[in-house]
């Protein structure tokens, strides 16, 4: 409970009951569960929050949806609940890129070194695995001493030297989306795009952005599938960036098939490095080319390049000068990291149990759930259960065709790497459920459908309110 001058006293239950009936909850209320999530104890009283509360909270959000006011006002109170960043001493402009959340995309570790080789500052706080999807962080820490737990100052200190930095919610920097993003994960309650547009943008707006690219799935393993609601989403955030005072766009992505052709922690990893060095395995080319596109608007952005086309040239430049690749080292070993480890890859993948997919028949690669391939991914080794558990860094999903590509009968079209022989049963399974082999070559999807800026965002939302 919580008593203010002028104000009836706050209990944590009512705030429960109304958003279950359908209420619209004002600032304070939000502010005052937001900063119970942060602290663990109840605004004001001497009292724990106790999870089972913020759980139903969440639940109720979810199935009730939150109206743009409630998201904006969680989105600050959630910015709020901690130190924030600034990045104006370092004399540099402050860009990011973030994803609504997606299976094999490793564009962070692409975009964070592009970005800061052409000038940039990229103070990136990033996230965990989150239902089927994959965490940039669980994707970095197989690294050998690389830390994401970084303080503000250590923080500060990377980004001078390196110019990016990639670290995760503390508990003293953006706290309540450490708690809210873990109990999302258990709870079944992601999938919502007020609870989305706050976790990503509380981050975001900590980390003080002048600028921020905003990459939003859409297709069979994004987090809302269907274009429509992935435009909301979009829209959303635009909007509520710009509103407290940074420069956003958003592009509408394909993620109707993993990016790229690893999928796990450190294959993807290893994925990211192998374009950092300018190599071009053919089943990688999506992820090369929405890595230049993301990183071509952060280049404009941030006041580089006069237009997206012409930061997308610079963007290729910093790749095929190998100057992304010395700032993604440099961060590495600034954070603690041994990059000795990418001298020979394949000599660090050590999987507890290893078992190659064939193709059923022959045929085209169609279809794919790539939500259920999300979930196989997990189910390797490379996801958690319960909150805090440890990840596999070797489990995951390597991918040698993609959409479109002609397989014959028994040619291998995965391989899965998983803790011990016992946990590739399912995700395999999971797999050939998840891929449809057809006698026709599938229709090519593009890989950006929509832009949205602060010109069209704040249109498309009014019509588009739920
Ligand atoms: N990424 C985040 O940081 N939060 C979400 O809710 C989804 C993707």
């Amino acid at each position: 409970m919580r008593r203010e001058p002028g104000h009836a006293p706050l209990h944590v239950i009512d705030i429960i009951r109304k958003k279950r009936d359908g209420g619209t909850l004002d600032p304070r209320e939000i502010a005052f569960l937001v900063s119970g999530a942060a602290t663990g104890s109840i605004p004001g009283a001497s009292g724990s929050l106790p999870l089972e509360q913020l759980s139903a909270w969440l639940m109720a959000a979810f199935l009730r949806g939150l109206s743009l006011d409630e998201t904006r006002s969680l989105t600050l109170a959630m910015r709020d609940s901690g130190e924030k960043f600034d990045p104006s001493h370092l004399g540099k402009v402050a860009v990011d890129k973030h994803s609504t959340g997606g299976v094999g995309d490793k564009t962070s570790f692409l975009v964070a070194p592009i970005a800061a080789a052409c000038g940039l500052a990229v103070p990136m706080i990033s996230g965990r695995a989150l239902g089927h999807t994959g965490g940039t962080l669980d994707k970095l820490e197989p690294i050998p001493g690389c830390r994401t737990a970084l303080t503000l100052s250590e923080f500060e200190t990377v980004l001078a030297h390196c110019g990016a930095s990639i670290v995760s919610q503390t508990p003293t920097l953006v706290p309540a989306d450490r708690v809210l993003y873990a109990l999302r994960d258990r709870t079944g309650t992601v999938e919502s795009p007020g609870l989305i547009c706050a976790s990503i943008l509380s981050k975001k707006l900590a980390a003080g952005l002048d600028a921020l690219v905003l990459d939003v799935k859409t297709g069979s393993g994004a987090f809302l599938r269907k274009q429509e609601d992935a435009e909301y989403l979009a829209t959303l955030m635009v909007a509520t960036a710009e509103a407290a005072g940074t420069r956003t766009v958003a592009l509408l992505t394909d993620m109707g098939q993993p990016l790229g052709r690893a999928a796990g922690n450190w294959i993807e990893l290893v994925e990211a490095v192998e374009l950092l060095r300018n190599q071009r395995p053919p089943e990688s080319e999506d992820l090369r080319e929405l890595s230049f596109i993301l990183a071509g608007w952060m280049v404009h952005l941030g006041g580089k390049a006069a237009t997206p086309r012409t930061g997308r040239q610079l963007a290729e430049a910093a790749l095929e000068d190998g100057s992304a690749l010395a700032v993604f080292f440099k961060m590495i070993e600034a954070q603690g990291g041994d990059s000795g480890v990418f001298d020979d890859p394949a000599a660090f993948h050590k999987p507890g149990a290893t078992q190659a997919l064939t193709a059923w028949k022959t045929g085209y690669v169609a279809e794919t759930d790539t939500t259920k391939i999300g979930w196989a991914v997990q189910r390797t080794g490379a996801g958690r259960e319960k909150a805090g558990e440890p990840v596999d860094p070797h489990a995951g999903i390597l991918f040698h065709a993609r959409r479109g590509t002609r397989v014959e009968q028994g040619q291998p079209i995965a391989t899965l790497y998983a803790t011990t022989s016992a946990m590739l049963q399912e995700p395999t399974e999971l797999l050939k459920q998840a891929i449809a082999i057809s006698t026709t070559p599938p229709h090519a999807v593009p890989l950006v459908t929509r832009i949205f800026t602060r010109e069209n965002a704040e249109a498309h939302l009014r019509n588009a309110v739920r």
